[in-house]
């Protein structure tokens, strides 16, 4: 069993973050969204790992490595431009072969491992094992008709859903899909869509199987999905504390603070994860938040929210709350008389004033 990781796309609805890095590194809870399909990967006993990457960047290659850190092989496999998920299935033949694999977009988050549903595919012996997740808008996702515990069909975006059911994006295949891919033209919106690849599969008579995701999925598109993907992971996080936390500070709830932080005269109120050499003063950081390395807080009061590294948040007098900051961002006191908002933002950033 191999996985294939996809990491391209150009994440447009995350801008102005994915201007300058690439959405599938942007961290929750402090670590890169990849990192949680490549780790679920690993503890399904998966040694060998493809990352499909945009072919005009090496970002994700030079950050993720050769996937010795993990004890595994990383390879990667670059895509010239983004062309729809069974593309990115297509590209992958090479590496996998007449092998099974695990198809997982990287920008997906599910609790609770990939491990059942190889043991799924394995057990039912079926050609393909979709996972499948209820949620309130199928119409933004893959969607299944499923008749008699079966699934019948799958339409991509469909405007009256069949179901309530979103496919996820964690896939279990056998080297038929190459099959299906290879059959498929480009959708109104001019992708090759994995959906149509699954319902090739159905017209032609293989075992199209599920299991359906009963904890947590998220699919990490939107701003809101990032904010509540790092609320479900800090939920599930270990308390530890590395840094330094002064006598007049005080700790509650599940909170990691790394080594080389330091807490100063400040309350935070987990679940909470506070980035290496961050400094924390006279502030409030409240349940849900992430804050990257070296990032400086002072006065100031966040809660629900993921700011990266660098940042400058000194003297805000408002909470900051519902946000995402990208790294070396500054918020500061704008000071002086009369009292106003001063800006300096960059394309398609987004600011909420009381
Ligand atoms: C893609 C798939 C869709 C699936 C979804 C899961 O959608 O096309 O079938 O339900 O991922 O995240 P996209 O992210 O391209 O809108």
């Amino acid at each position: 069993m191999k996985a294939l990781i996809a990491s391209g796309g150009r994440g447009t609805r995350l801008r102005p973050i994915t201007h300058t890095q690439n959405k599938h590194l942007i961290p929750i809870a402090n670590k890169p969204i990849l990192y949680y399909a490549i780790e679920a990967a690993v503890e399904a006993g998966i040694r060998e790992v493809g990352i499909v990457h945009t072919a005009d960047s090496l970002e994700v290659p030079d950050y993720v490595g050769d996937g010795s850190k993990w004890g595994i092989k990383i390879t990667y496999i670059p895509q010239d431009k983004p062309g729809g998920l069974a593309q990115v299935v297509q590209l992958a033949e090479q590496f996998v072969q007449r092998d099974d694999f695990v198809f997982y977009l990287g920008d997906n988050m599910v609790v609770g491992g990939l491990k059942r549903f190889v043991d799924d595919f394995q057990r039912s012996k079926c050609n393909c094992l979709l996972t499948l997740a209820r949620v309130k808008d199928p119409e933004r996702f893959g969607v299944p008709e499923i008749r008699d515990g079966k699934i019948v069909g799958v339409e991509e975006k469909p405007k009256v859903p069949k179901s309530r059911y979103a496919v996820a994006g964690i896939y279990v295949y056998d080297h038929h899909i190459f099959d299906a891919v290879r059959s498929l033209k480009p959708s109104a919106r001019g992708e090759l869509e994995i959906s149509d690849a699954h319902q090739y599969l159905i017209d032609k008579g293989f075992l199209v199987s599920y299991a359906e995701i009963t904890g947590w999925w998220k699919d990490t598109g939107k701003p809101v999905d990032l904010l509540e993907a790092n609320r479900l992971v800090l939920d599930n996080i270990t308390p530890h504390v590395d840094g330094d936390v002064d006598m007049l500070s005080d700790i509650a709830g599940k909170v990691v603070i790394e080594k080389g932080a330091r807490i100063i005269n400040s309350k935070i109120r987990g679940p909470a994860i506070i980035g290496k050499e961050c400094v924390i003063e006279n502030s409030y950081i409240g349940p849900f938040t992430s804050i990257g390395d070296r990032t400086e807080v002072r006065n100031s009061e966040v809660e629900y929210s993921i700011v990266l590294r660098n940042c400058k948040i000194l003297s805000v007098d408002i909470r900051i709350e519902g946000s995402i900051l990208g790294n070396d961002v500054e918020i500061v006191e704008a000071g002086g008389k009369p009292r106003v908002h001063r800006f300096m933002i960059g394309d398609q950033s987004r600011v909420e004033v009381a």
